[in-house]
């Protein structure tokens, strides 16, 4: 099979040939939304750096949360932005948080609509770390007792799917521990399993307040370099009964997703993170891209390399394309 007999043009001749010889796709059912949910009533206020991403209040979480749903997307992630912060993010694992009440005021709302919730502490905490600090750093053991707390109360609260993004050792056990004791065996787990301590998450830490207060996160989230340590991290996650895996950030780490698909048979989940959003929009508003062609590839190669579903801040645009 080689030029001149064989050429492979042939089959991108027409619209209707590329049609039929195409091999990924984008569908709605892959589309999972975040939302910042913020403490407090009648809030509105856009995020400088993520045109179009808003920290809101419950009462338009849950208007946004309908129109998502009504767009066709089956699920939002959320975020919490709490009244108080303190050394052991209680806001977190109070059943009267900020998470556990929109995640009430949704399902009152679109009870059909899937609700995610992100289990960390660094939105909660006030050094903006992801657990408890002893010595000077993130101590392991005792942040998995609080992640077990927070992921409880979010599945009292009626969340569907629990998915820990705060890298302790140990933690898909300690959760799925909790939740199989107090009769919640049928709540899925997504574990951030391979999160990479990346620049990319920057814009996220403005929508979320997230910032470390002090350090960085290198202690508990993997170093961008590495590749088998990647598969290691999974490996763990599997044998502590994760439901699904997560490669973040994703447009970075296209390998990573490729790794995993290949090694694992676990739904693969993509995160499209806060800085590849920011940097598709910067980049369009000042018309050096087209920025929905940008999103539209940008998400079709998250699926090619291996990605069975993406949370992405594009979710609802990307859905009114695919509607047409
Ligand atoms: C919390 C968390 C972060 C993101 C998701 N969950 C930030 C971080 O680890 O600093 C980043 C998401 C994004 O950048 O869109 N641990
Ligand atoms: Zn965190």
């Amino acid at each position: 099979m080689f030029f001149p007999e064989y050429r492979a043009r042939r089959t991108r001749r027409t619209d209707t040939l590329r049609r039929m010889v195409r091999e990924n796709f984008l569908r709605l059912e892959d589309l999972i939304y975040p939302m910042f949910s913020a403490f407090g009533e009648n809030i509105k206020k856009e995020i400088p750096s993520m045109p179009g991403i808003y920290q809101q209040s419950i009462e338009h979480i849950a208007a946004e949360a309908k129109e998502v749903y009504e767009l066709g997307i089956p699920a939002v992630i959320l975020f919490g932005i709490p009244e108080t912060k303190d050394p052991l993010g209680q806001d977190a694992y109070s059943p009267d948080g900020i998470i556990q009440r929109t995640v009430r005021a949704i399902k009152q709302e679109v009870p059909e609509l899937l609700v995610i919730t992100d289990v960390c502490m660094c939105e909660y905490t006030d050094h903006g770390h992801c657990g408890v600090i002893k010595n000077g750093d993130v101590d392991n053991d005792e942040t998995l007792k609080l992640l077990a707390a927070e992921a409880l109360s979010h599945a009292r609260a009626g969340a569907d799917i629990i998915a820990p993004s705060d890298m302790m050792d140990g933690r898909v056990a300690a959760i799925r521990e909790i939740l199989d004791a107090n009769d919640f065996s049928n709540i899925p787990i997504m574990s951030y399993s391979v999160k990479y301590s990346s620049a990319y998450y920057g814009p996220f830490r403005d929508a979320a307040d997230s910032t470390p207060q002090f350090g960085d996160r290198r202690s508990y989230q993997m170093d961008p370099p590495n590749r088998i340590e990647a598969l290691r991290e999974a490996e763990l996650d599997v044998q502590e009964c994760a439901d699904f895996l997560m490669v973040k950030p994703a447009l970075a780490y296209l390998d990573i997703l490729r790794d995993l698909k290949e090694h694992f048979n676990l739904p693969l989940v993509a995160y499209n993170v806060s800085g590849e959003y920011s940097m598709v929009k910067a980049a369009a508003e000042r018309g050096w891209i087209d920025g929905d062609r940008v999103m539209m590839e940008t998400l079709v190669g998250m699926k090619r390399a291996g990605a069975d579903l993406i949370i992405t801040y594009h979710a609802k645009e990307a859905a009114r394309l695919l509607r047409g």
